[in-house]
């Protein structure tokens, strides 16, 4: 596919590889790359072929240094809560993918770049990567998703000293908190992101999909998410794939998973 800000491959095991690709401005996102990165998705999202999705950042020194500022002069109040929604959009439809989507940090994850990781259902970063939420700095809030998703992901206090002091932390400390899976040396990121796609993708894809709603239910309270995990929990049974991995098991064979 022909993008202008983003590159897009999909490999032979079925991993599509969206980078985001504006090293000159350190990946910053713009509107365009925005709304490119929703089409990606999407093209991941309803081809067949495609089994999970790595994220990442072109360059050595970003994932993401943000939302691009230089969109941001002259900006109306109506025009930002726009900008907000619209990226809020693009990442709740990543979030809401069915197929596993991995970020994989290759440097600073800063603003919109630490929210776009955070819509992401995993997260692996290079040793050097750092994550913040600067907007402090600009006079300004998180506009995608971070002042809902960090706390979820860390705890308000954590969230609450990243969102306030615009401080950066290292990926080793992103890890100890939870705001990271995995970190690795950067030359075996890319390694280590596809490992996790291609793990998640050997198990039953229903299941997975249905894993991940239930995740997202885990934001309602507690009696919602439980009715939604037992709702969903049922219809798991009535799919090929659950005949499968139990007659599998207790045949003492792998299953063959065909995601139906
Ligand atoms: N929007 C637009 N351009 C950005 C950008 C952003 N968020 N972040 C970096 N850039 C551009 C810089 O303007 C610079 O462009 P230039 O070479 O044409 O001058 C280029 O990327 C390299 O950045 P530079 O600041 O020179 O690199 P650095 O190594 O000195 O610093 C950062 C790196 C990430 C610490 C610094 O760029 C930064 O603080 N960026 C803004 C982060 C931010 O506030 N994000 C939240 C936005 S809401």
């Amino acid at each position: 596919m022909d993008f202008q800000t983003l590159l897009y491959d999909v490999d032979a095991d079925g991993v599509a590889t969206i980078t985001l690709n504006r090293p000159d401005a350190l990946n910053a996102l713009n509107r365009q790359l925005v709304g490119e990165l929703g089409q990606a998705m999407r093209a991941a999202k309803s081809d067949p072929a495609v089994r999970g999705v790595v994220l990442t950042g072109s360059g050595e020194k970003a994932f993401a240094a943000g939302a691009d500022i230089s969109e941001f002069a002259g900006m109306e109040p109506l025009e930002a809560h726009r900008f907000a929604l619209r990226g809020q959009a693009v990442f709740n439809a990543i979030e809401q993918m069915p197929k596993p989507v991995v970020a994989a940090v290759n440097g600073f994850a800063l603003g919109g770049g630490c929210e776009l990781a955070m819509a992401c259902h995993l997260r692996v970063a290079s040793e050097s990567a750092q994550f913040g939420q600067p907007e402090v700095n600009l006079g300004l809030i998180a506009g995608f998703g971070g002042t809902q998703r960090l706390p979820r992901l860390v705890g308000h206090g954590i969230a609450a000293e990243m969102l306030l002091t615009g401080d950066r932390i290292p990926a080793e400390r992103a890890e100890r908190v939870g705001l990271v899976n995995k970190v690795v040396p950067a030359g075996e990121l890319a390694e280590a992101a596809k490992a996790f796609v291609m793990t998640i993708a050997s198990k039953a894809p229903v299941a997975v999909a249905m894993s991940l709603q239930a995740l997202r239910a885990a934001d309602l309270p507690l009696p919602q998410g439980l009715q939604q995990e037992a709702a969903l929990f049922g219809q798991c049974v009535a799919t090929e794939d659950f005949a499968e991995g139990v007659g599998a098991f207790l045949n003492r064979q792998k299953p063959e998973f065909q995601g139906r």
